[in-house]
């Protein structure tokens, strides 16, 4: 494949309605099925605001990233897994009104990964998500025994890695009986827990 050509046809647009059904398909393919919820692509759920990305390569869907915003850290953590939670505010010294963001889903199809696609909407991510008013931005970076998938692009994007929340998903899974893609029912994977803040 010519990287040089479709790196020029390169978009990343904000996610229209009529996108929503191919991410919604996108994610269920790469983090399991319904694990992200369509009000989480794009809506509006107790204070906080969810909103997406698309990345098209010659106007084929290649990856999403989708992002949230809140004016409170404790509203954005309202909606990270119940394991991890307390691990995450633990490690945050920001007080409870610092405007926030959570970096939610992200993928990229299998062809497409290890270019630089994921990096490109992370940090696209983190630019929507610091626009709209965010000092603190948090990710929950799926860990199986492969790795951290995304530490890299975080990395790239500027997030730092603040530790680790073991099992993270384990009960959310169990809850919601949404088996993992890499480790089945329940989710024994861990959450490498990733921040990024505004100078
Ligand atoms: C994680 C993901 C979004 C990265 O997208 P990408 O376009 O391949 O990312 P980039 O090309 O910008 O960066 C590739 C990096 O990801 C790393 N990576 C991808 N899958 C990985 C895995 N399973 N374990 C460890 N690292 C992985 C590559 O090794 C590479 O690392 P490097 O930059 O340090 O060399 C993509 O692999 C994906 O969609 N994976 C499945 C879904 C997923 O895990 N989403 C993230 C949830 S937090």
């Amino acid at each position: 494949m010519d990287g040089h050509r479709h790196w020029r046809a390169l978009t990343i647009e904000p996610c229209l309605p009529a996108d929503l059904e191919e991410v919604l398909s996108l994610y269920d393919a790469a983090l399991g099925q319904g694990y992200v919820r369509p009000v989480e692509i794009s809506g509006d759920r107790a204070g906080v605001v969810f909103d997406s990305l698309v990345a098209r390569l010659a106007g084929q869907l290649v990856g999403a990233a989708s992002y949230a915003v809140a004016p409170l850290t404790d509203l954005i953590l309202a909606g990270v897994p119940a394991l991890a939670r307390r691990q995450v505010r633990d490690l945050l010294p920001e007080p409870d009104a610092t405007p926030s963001g959570l970096l939610h889903a992200l993928a990229i199809e299998p062809a497409a990964q290890g270019r630089g696609l994921g990096s490109a909407l992370c940090l696209a991510a983190r630019e929507c998500l610091a626009s709209a008013g965010a000092r603190l931005i948090l990710a929950l970076a799926w860990t199986d025994d492969t790795g951290c998938h995304a530490a890299g692009a975080l990395s790239r994007a500027g997030f730092e890695r603040a530790g680790q929340a073991e099992r993270a998903w384990y009960e959310d899974s169990l809850e919601r009986g949404l088996p993992c893609p890499s480790c089945g029912l329940p989710c024994t994977c861990a959450a490498d827990i990733y921040v990024w803040r505004a100078d």
